[in-house]
């Protein structure tokens, strides 16, 4: 990923560069912690590693300067060839969207499968990044889970450094998304009794520079270390003092309902993050997740952010544009395994299509195409666009509101609201690939061709697969709202061009 010198974290690490560490594998590199990580070690001179689990032509241009491996915590052989020639691993893998019934058991499998092959290979170190909670009080499944992990990893030859954080705020991270869009969306806030419980949130600069930290501090190996800001705060004050920075004028109320289930679900509907996670993570909130031990302080002597300061730079790296990993790089789970436009045997069944003939030059057109949707819309009938997305949500899909990681740059794999894209070829074609939840398969084609004489076409296809009696008639529902949905929206790119 190419990050600006000024966007990385590490510059004032008191640690230095340690020649000797070999080979660094990075796990959970796509997600969110592992995918800012990996640029911090490379900046630094490590040689990385980045295990992912989908092969892509875009891996090589998100991690310029790592090698890439495709490997499965699941699948041991490929894990194991993965590990192989690797000196310290970073374990940054979770499976949270999986959901509430499968993660547990998929996470701790990953973890014995780890352990196992890191022996294998005789590699030096494991590095995992857990959460915090005390292990002898009843601990939400997704905390319990994050010690059981830690648990594992240390159970092994391979001596492991455990660092366990509460909720981490930075631009992209889940945590930080919830309690945002709770503030923006809601004037009443209902605050049950929970919401008065204490919690230690961390900026993820500070994360990033501890993670990269105790790999340059050979004493940290093998040691347990709680991480946290400077902050104890409870929940209800953070959403006070979110409130406060957003400008935005909120009622806090006392509440007697208190079931999780019921927060989760409306969390799950004005926030874009999905409910899958949104519960996970509320279920801990009961939780007191505060650090009690600060040794890391006497290895790593830096001024971590209070909880103010690390919403600043969140919302300043918003407005900036400069978001370089977010939770919904890998939402829903398992995308990666849908079938692309090019993999279908025959093309999809339907099809709508519609140009127009331009003057204006290939990029200008290409660059109006790429800022679709997110914050801008989808400059003509939006309304349409935001009822299909709240429709969506209702049932429980991805609806719009997850919006787009930025506004001025796309990349393969980014969402853009209910879109994945799944092919862009500069000044050329931009392929979208349908998440909500549809009666088949669906897909959204941009292609500027050029013509003679300085005109360029302009043109889009919406491509529809059907499945069933169902998928049929979706098709033929909502086929005369095509005319104006697609054919406005290319004319419209062109103006804005
Ligand atoms: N984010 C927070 O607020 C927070 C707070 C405290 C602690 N932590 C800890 O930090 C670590 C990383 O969290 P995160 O927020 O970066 O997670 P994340 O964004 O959800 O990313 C999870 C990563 O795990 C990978 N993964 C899942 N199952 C896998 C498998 N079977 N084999 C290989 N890779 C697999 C995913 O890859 P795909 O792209 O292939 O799905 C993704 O890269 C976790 O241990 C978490 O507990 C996070």
């Amino acid at each position: 990923m190419l990050m600006e010198k000024s966007d990385l974290f590490c510059h004032d690490l008191p640690s230095t560069f340690q020649p000797k560490i070999g080979k660094i594998l990075v796990t959970g590199a796509s997600g969110y912690i592992g995918g800012l990580l990996v640029p911090e070690l490379i900046a630094r001179g490590y040689s990385v590693r980045v295990m992912v689990r989908a092969a892509s032509p875009a891996n090589k241009e998100r991690w310029p300067g790592a090698e890439i491996t495709i490997a499965d915590a699941h699948d041991y052989d490929n894990l194991k060839k993965a590990l192989n020639g690797v000196d310290t691993a970073y374990f940054l893998i979770h499976s949270l969207l999986l959901g509430h019934k499968e993660f547990e058991s998929a996470d701790i499998e990953a973890a014995i499968n780890f352990r196992k092959a890191a022996e294998e290979n005789n590699i030096k170190r494991i590095i995992y990044l857990g959460g915090l909670g005390d292990s002898k009080s009843s601990l939400s499944p997704h905390l319990r889970s994050r010690i059981d992990v830690a648990i594992e990893l240390s159970k092994g030859k391979v001596p492991a450094t455990i660092l366990r954080a509460a909720i981490i705020i930075g631009s992209g991270s889940a945590s930080y998304g919830i309690i945002k869009h709770l503030v923006k969306n809601i004037p009443i806030l209902p605050i049950p009794y929970w919401a008065r419980t204490k919690c230690q949130s961390i900026a993820i600069r500070d994360v990033i520079k501890y993670l990269v930290g105790v790999l340059e501090k050979p004493e940290t190996s093998g040691r347990s270390y709680d991480i946290g800001g400077s902050d104890i705060l409870t929940y209800e004050m953070m959403l006070k003092i979110l409130a406060d920075l957003l400008n935005k004028k909120r009622m806090f109320i006392p509440f007697p309902y208190s079931a999780i289930g019921f927060y989760a679900y409306i969390g799950g509907l004005v926030t874009p993050v999905p409910s899958q996670i949104t519960r996970c993570l509320m279920e801990g909130i009961k939780n007191e997740v505060v650090c009690r031990d600060d040794s890391i302080k006497e290895v790593l002597p830096f001024q971590p952010y209070p909880f103010k300061r690390a919403i600043l730079a969140a919302m300043s790296r918003e407005e900036q544009d400069k978001i370089h990993t977010r939770w919904s790089d890998a939402y829903p789970p398992g995308y990666m395994l849908a079938m692309k436009l090019h993999e279908l045997q025959k093309l999809p069944r339907f099809r709508s299509s519609y140009s127009i003939f331009s003057k204006k030059p290939t990029s200008s057109l290409f660059q109006s195409i790429c800022k679709i949707g997110g914050k801008e819309g989808w400059f003509n009938s939006n309304t349409l666009w935001r009822l299909r997305g709240v429709i969506d949500r209702i049932l429980m899909g991805v609806g719009t509101s997850r919006g787009r990681r930025s506004s001025s740059s796309l990349r393969v794999n980014d969402v853009i609201d209910f879109w994945r894209v799944e092919d862009l070829k500069p000044e050329k074609r931009l392929l979208l690939r349908a998440e909500m939840k549809l009666p088949g398969m669906a897909w959204l084609e941009f292609l500027v061709t050029d013509q003679k004489e300085n005109v360029n076409q302009l043109s889009v296809n919406a491509y529809y697969e059907p499945r069933g009696i169902f998928g049929m008639l979706y098709w033929y529902i909502f086929l005369p709202f095509h005319l104006f949905i697609f054919y406005d929206l290319i004319k419209e790119i062109e103006k804005q061009s």
